[in-house]
């Protein structure tokens, strides 16, 4: 008796989970070639590059002495060091391939345009409010900037990979080293 509640618990869990995965599951949005920078208004860009200013943006998306919104920004969570990805339209390793509907969803929902969710360290939650015109504005800004190659590299393997975590802690990892592993890959 007590066998059979315990697997019938057990099965409740199962299917539980599997709601949930369920639920978190999001959909791939569709890679799109990159839009021509010329294709947005100027008003919409400027309006953009404020928003931007506003939301810190550089704060977080630009590596200590690295190419402005390339990405390589280290913020130590309890987990781990989490790094900021690459935010310029370059297709490989920035945002290039993303449509404004994959951007709007990340700032919206904190999941990326393949339907992987983004650690919180970056402040979607913060961003949940911003309005459609807003997003609008960003992402005109973020596609008109130039496009940056930027591969971060393990810094326990050295091996070049897209990667935004890592458990190697800060401070042995510091930011001078991947750049320097990066001038290597390029
Ligand atoms: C507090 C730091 C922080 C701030 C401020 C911040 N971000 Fe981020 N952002 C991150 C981190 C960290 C990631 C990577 C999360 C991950 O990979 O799971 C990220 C990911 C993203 C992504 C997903 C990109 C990808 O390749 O998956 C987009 C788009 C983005 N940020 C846009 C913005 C914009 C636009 C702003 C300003 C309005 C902004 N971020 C401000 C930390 C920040």
């Amino acid at each position: 008796m007590l066998k059979r509640i315990a697997i019938g618990f057990l099965g409740l869990c199962v299917l539980g989970a599997l709601g949930l995965l369920a639920l978190a599951w999001r959909s791939s949005i569709a890679p799109i070639d990159p839009p021509a920078a010329a294709g947005f208004p100027r008003e919409l860009i400027a309006k953009g590059e404020a928003l931007a200013g506003a939301g810190y943006c550089a704060t977080c998306h630009t590596a200590n002495g690295g190419a402005p919104y390339a990405g390589g920004y280290g913020m130590a969570t309890p987990f781990g060091v989490v790094y900021s990805t690459n935010i310029t339209p370059d297709p490989e390793t920035g945002i290039g391939r993303w449509s404004e509907a994959a951007f709007a969803r990340a700032m919206h929902e904190g999941v990326a345009r393949d339907g992987s969710h983004l650690f919180p360290a970056f402040p979607f939650d913060h961003f949940t409010t911003v309005t459609d015109e807003d997003v609008k504005a960003l992402y005109a800004y973020f596609m008109s900037r130039p496009p940056v190659v930027m591969f971060l590299l393990s810094c326990s393997s050295g091996v070049g990979q897209q990667f935004t975590f890592s458990t190697v802690p800060l401070g042995q990892c510091p930011d001078w080293t991947l750049k320097a592993n990066l001038s290597r890959v390029l």
